[in-house]
């Protein structure tokens, strides 16, 4: 990823955060809408525990971004129990999705293209 498009994703990163509750709650319907299978597999999460969850485990990626490789082994980590939740590799595109409709809702007219393309080289 170039540094460009690391500050370009940064940077947009602050406007989700200042509206944290309506982008994970945004992220969920809408990952609820695409797959239809995994409200189930959220039955028995605290929701508001695991919008909190995962809002700051994008964070701490986001501002990591430049030094990514330190982070493998948490996000191995991460994938394995996700393994472990019945999550199948498909579900990471439409979750990726989720999170491309969350930003482009909420960020309005500067998720442009350069913005798009930046996002999508994560
Ligand atoms: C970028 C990809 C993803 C990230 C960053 C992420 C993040 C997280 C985090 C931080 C947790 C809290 C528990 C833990 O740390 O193990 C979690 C739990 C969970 N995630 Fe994900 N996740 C991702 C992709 C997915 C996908 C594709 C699915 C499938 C729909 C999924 C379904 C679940 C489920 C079912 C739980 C357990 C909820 C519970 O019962 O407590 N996740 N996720």
């Amino acid at each position: 990823m170039s540094p460009d498009s690391i500050l370009l994703v940064q940077r947009s990163w602050g406007t989700i955060v200042a509206r944290t509750d309506s982008a994970a709650r945004m992220f969920y319907a809408r990952l609820f809408e695409l797959d239809p299978r995994t409200p189930a597999m959220f039955a028995n999460a605290d929701m508001e525990e695991q919008e909190r969850k995962l809002m700051q485990m994008l964070a701490l990626a986001i501002n990591s971004l430049s030094i990514l490789a330190e982070l493998s082994p948490a996000i191995e980590s991460l994938g394995r129990r996700h393994v472990a939740y019945g999550v199948t590799d498909e579900q990471y595109e439409t979750v990726r999705q989720a999170l491309l409709y969350m930003l482009s809702q909420l960020l309005g007219a500067s998720f442009d293209d350069p913005m798009r393309r930046a996002w999508n080289e994560i």
